[in-house]
């Protein structure tokens, strides 16, 4: 049976699924319908897709199997509910809406495991969940993750500015060391992973959080350490920035890819 997708978000994440799809021989996903508040990215689709229904709002996604979410993190909120209601799919790449958005984190915590099934957490930019998820069935003690992105990724980053944080030119210098839930709070356009990682280990309060703006390198890296009385393990994903948008790593855009496919 053909899946139908809905699209939400025509950015670089979005095209590159949209492209995907249209692209493969695959009898078994299309692109329904899609969505954006930027009517030239509709425009533009309706011109190369003429097949493929625009979306009036947010929410009109009824003839769709799988929602997929590509925006931005307001947006996982205001189609939590209905797609959650509907039992469709839904791919939500803006993670950190769970953490940062009051109320979204414990409202899909207290989902059935059975409608949680439905809600498939792409890896993003990071990876090792079969491995986290095995681990878990004995527990998991801590979990910690240090990001390190280039200086310019924290630009104009209000929380280094009241804190009155120098970067250096030369030298690595750690700007944030806290919980996932207080990354959220500042450096809300870096905290896609810290989600990730909080909602399949120990949670917003308790998952650790180190930040590390780095002049040397041009990547965004993340480290990953996740301790248990089945062992010490330890993940490194060194993230080369997609070709068109680079706060957005190319790994993150082929992970939705790749959960859509799953499903
Ligand atoms: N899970 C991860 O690891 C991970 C990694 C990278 C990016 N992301 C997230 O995925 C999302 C998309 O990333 P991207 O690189 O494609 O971004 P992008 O900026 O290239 O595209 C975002 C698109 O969403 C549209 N948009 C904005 N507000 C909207 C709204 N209210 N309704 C509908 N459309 C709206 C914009 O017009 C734009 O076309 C972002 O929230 C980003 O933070 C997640």
């Amino acid at each position: 049976m053909i899946k139908k997708i809905g699209l939400i978000g025509l950015g670089y994440i979005g095209t590159t699924i949209l492209n995907a799809v249209s692209e493969e021989a695959n009898e078994n996903l299309t692109i329904q319908a899609v969505y954006d508040i930027d009517n030239v990215k509709m425009k533009d689709v309706a011109e190369k897709h003429p097949s493929i229904r625009l979306m009036q709002h947010v929410t009109d996604f009824q003839d769709c199997d799988i929602v997929v979410e590509c925006a931005v993190q307001q947006v996982v909120a205001e189609v939590f509910d209905e797609i959650i209601k509907s039992g469709k799919h839904f791919v939500p790449m803006s993670i950190g809406a769970f953490i940062s958005l009051p109320g979204l984190f414990s409202k899909y915590q207290k989902l059935a495991e059975i409608k949680k099934k439905n809600i498939m957490l792409p890896s993003g930019a990071i990876g090792g969940f079969d491995c986290v998820e095995t681990i878990k069935l004995v527990g998991i003690k801590s979990a910690k993750l240090q990001t390190r992105k280039p200086n310019r990724a924290f630009r104009n980053n209000s929380y280094i500015e009241s804190n009155n944080i120098k970067l250096n030119e030369h030298s690595p210098v750690v700007i944030f060391k806290g919980n996932a839930k207080l990354a959220a709070t500042y450096f809300p356009r870096s905290i896609n992973v810290a989600a990730r990682l909080a909602l399949s280990t120990l949670g917003p309060e308790k998952t650790l959080v180190e930040i590390i703006a780095d002049p040397s390198i041009s990547k965004n890296i993340h480290a990953i350490e996740i301790e248990s009385e089945v062992g010490k393990y330890t993940f490194l994903f060194e993230n080369n920035p997609s070709p068109t948008n680079p706060k957005t790593s190319w790994l993150a855009a082929l992970s939705a890819i790749y959960a859509i496919r799953s499903i």
